[in-house]
């Protein structure tokens, strides 16, 4: 009798043991046609969509595309019951650099870009954007109402990492982070449960969803407020890279960023790059009113240049200009970031030698691009984890990326490019300029980025977890992401 039982529950094991335990099976007959394997056109599409090579590099099991929040509900309640525990990771516009931020290579990834609807509330003051939209399909639907949203300044990024991790727009120091400016979640949490999340209803998850990124669960929907908005102004312009130019912008820029010189409607990067052999040197400046040439500018459009672009137009069409000039994907790919005060034009000339110096270390790598970009930090007033002063209009941000050809090189260039950003930190440091707070959209894994916005707010993000993922779903089977630090 005991024998013949153990024996026929073994049997029965051995023979369904791939069908029944297999995660991804499961969810196909679950929820039919949703669910695409390797070597098939649907998930190969899926896979060569990430921007980056290291991305496009992990084969999950299977991928997993939602049209509904329900098929989303579905899916976590299968993959954390316990017989088809499996990892996963959640992908939105897949432009998250480094391994495994969107993808993984053992489980299942769910590509939310299918649930991409966008909505105007009836007093249209809120969009209502699905968790797998990028923005360039909300601009598009919002500019006959002259609307726009706080969206990327490219085509192709992702709502979902974007405004759950911060979000720099061309709004940025009007209103903050795209974060600071939804109003209402809609996530599925670690049980499965699916509830909104609002300022009123659940205030402690919805100010860690404002930098908490994929901590908390799978947000199936965002209601952010719309801005109402014309055409805007976009100019770039190119420089030759020389000492003189160098210097003329560190002193623009150090002027620009004078609070007696604060103009929220101007937002600017200065770009210094390295590609083909050549340093470049340009500006992108964009203003968000209807206003052409805006003197804000006019210290930069003063430096003898050789030309660019210079229009009004809609957020949407500015978004698509402005992304020619940027890589479309990279086959490998290294970014890190830091912050500080506005230092003297002295300090950013030197930032430029540093970079200058340590790119000549790096320039026979195959491919080889890099980019050092200087723009304004966003004005947040604090909604959101990060720690910032509310109100600070003088500080800084950098996002130093380097792109290139092949993994033989990943060891050489993220040496050289920590070895930039170490000696810039250094020097900032030792000026008094530096600042702790690490921007999680532009870091590398490497980075310690929750821990850069302080004890409290970790302390915050920590009760959450706890709170609304008391089994820490999204602790230990979403391997992908800056994890919460016990
Ligand atoms: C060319 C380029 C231009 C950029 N321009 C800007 C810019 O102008 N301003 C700026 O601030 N940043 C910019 N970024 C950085 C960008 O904000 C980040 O890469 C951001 O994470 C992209 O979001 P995504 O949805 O495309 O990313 P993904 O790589 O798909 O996701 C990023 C993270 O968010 C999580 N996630 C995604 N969707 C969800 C969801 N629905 N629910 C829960 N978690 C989710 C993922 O699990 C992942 O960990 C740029 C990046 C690139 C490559
Ligand atoms: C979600 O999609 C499923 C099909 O998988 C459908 O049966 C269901 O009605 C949809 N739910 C909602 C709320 O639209
Ligand atoms: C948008 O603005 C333009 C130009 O000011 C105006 O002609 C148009 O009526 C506006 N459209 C809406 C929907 O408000
Ligand atoms: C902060 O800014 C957001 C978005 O602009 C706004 O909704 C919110 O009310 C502001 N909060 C405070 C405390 O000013
Ligand atoms: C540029 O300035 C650096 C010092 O910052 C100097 O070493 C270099 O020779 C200068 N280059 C030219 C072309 O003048
Ligand atoms: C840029 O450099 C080239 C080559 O040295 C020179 O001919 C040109 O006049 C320079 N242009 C400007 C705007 O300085």
């Amino acid at each position: 009798m005991h024998w013949s039982t153990l024996h026929l529950l073994a049997v029965t094991g051995l023979a369904a043991a791939s069908a029944i335990h297999d995660p991804c099976k499961a969810l196909e007959s679950k929820i039919p046609g949703r669910v695409s394997y390797p070597g098939t056109t649907t998930y190969d599409a899926s896979l060569s969509s990430y921007y980056s090579g290291q991305e496009r590099a992990l084969s999950p099991g299977c991928i997993f595309r939602p049209t509904n929040t329900s098929e989303v509900s579905q899916f976590v309640k299968l993959v954390t019951s316990a017989d088809y525990k499996t990892n996963f990771a959640v992908r939105g516009g897949g432009h998250t650099l480094w391994t495994g931020a969107a993808n993984i290579a053992s489980g299942i990834t769910v590509d939310m870009r299918l649930i991409n609807q966008v909505d105007l509330s009836e007093d249209r003051k809120i969009a209502r954007i699905g968790g797998g939209a990028v923005w360039d399909l909300a601009y598009e639907q919002l500019v006959p109402y002259n609307l726009t949203v706080m969206g990327g300044r490219i085509p192709g990024i992702g709502v979902g990492g974007f405004a759950s991790g911060g979000g720099i727009t061309f709004h940025a120091r009007e209103r903050g982070f795209s974060c600071d400016n939804v109003y209402g979640y809609e996530v599925v949490l670690g049980s499965g449960e699916v509830i909104y999340v609002d300022e009123g209803s659940h205030p402690d998850l919805w100010v860690a969803l404002k930098g908490g990124s994929n901590n908390f669960g799978i947000i199936t929907r965002f209601d952010v407020a719309t801005i109402a908005q014309g055409n805007m102004w976009y100019s770039l312009l190119s420089y030759n890279y020389t000492n003189a130019t160098l210097r003329a912008h560190a002193k623009a820029f150090s002027d620009f960023m004078k609070p007696k010189n604060f103009d929220s409607a101007a937002m600017m990067g200065v770009f210094l790059v390295y590609t083909g052999g050549e340093f470049l040197l340009s500006d992108s400046m964009w203003y968000t009113k209807d206003v052409e040439k805006p003197a804000v500018y006019d210290a930069f459009t003063k430096i003898p240049n050789l030309g660019g672009v210079a229009e009004l137009d809609t957020t949407a069409n500015v978004v698509k200009l402005f992304g020619q000039n940027i890589p479309s994907s990279e086959q490998r790919a290294f970014q890190l970031t830091f912050s500080f005060h506005n230092p003297d034009p002295n300090v950013y000339m030197e930032l430029f030698k540093i970079w200058e110096k340590g790119v000549s270390k790096i320039a026979k790598v195959d491919s080889i691009f890099v980019e050092f970009l200087v723009q304004p930090h966003p004005v947040t007033n604090g909604t959101n984890m990060f720690g910032l002063t509310p109100g600070r209009t003088d500080d800084v941000m950098i996002d130093m990326t380097a792109g290139y050809a092949n993994k033989a090189d990943d060891a050489l260039v993220q040496r050289v490019i920590n070895d930039i950003v170490n000696k810039q930190r250094a020097l900032l440091k030792s000026n008094g300029y530096l600042i702790d707070f690490i921007y999680l959209n532009y870091a590398d894994i490497s980075q310690k980025v929750l821990q850069s916005w302080g004890g409290d707010n970790i302390a915050k993000l920590r009760a959450a977890s706890k709170k609304y993922d008391p089994n820490g779903v999204f602790q230990k089977q979403v391997p992908g992401g800056y994890k919460i630090p016990a």
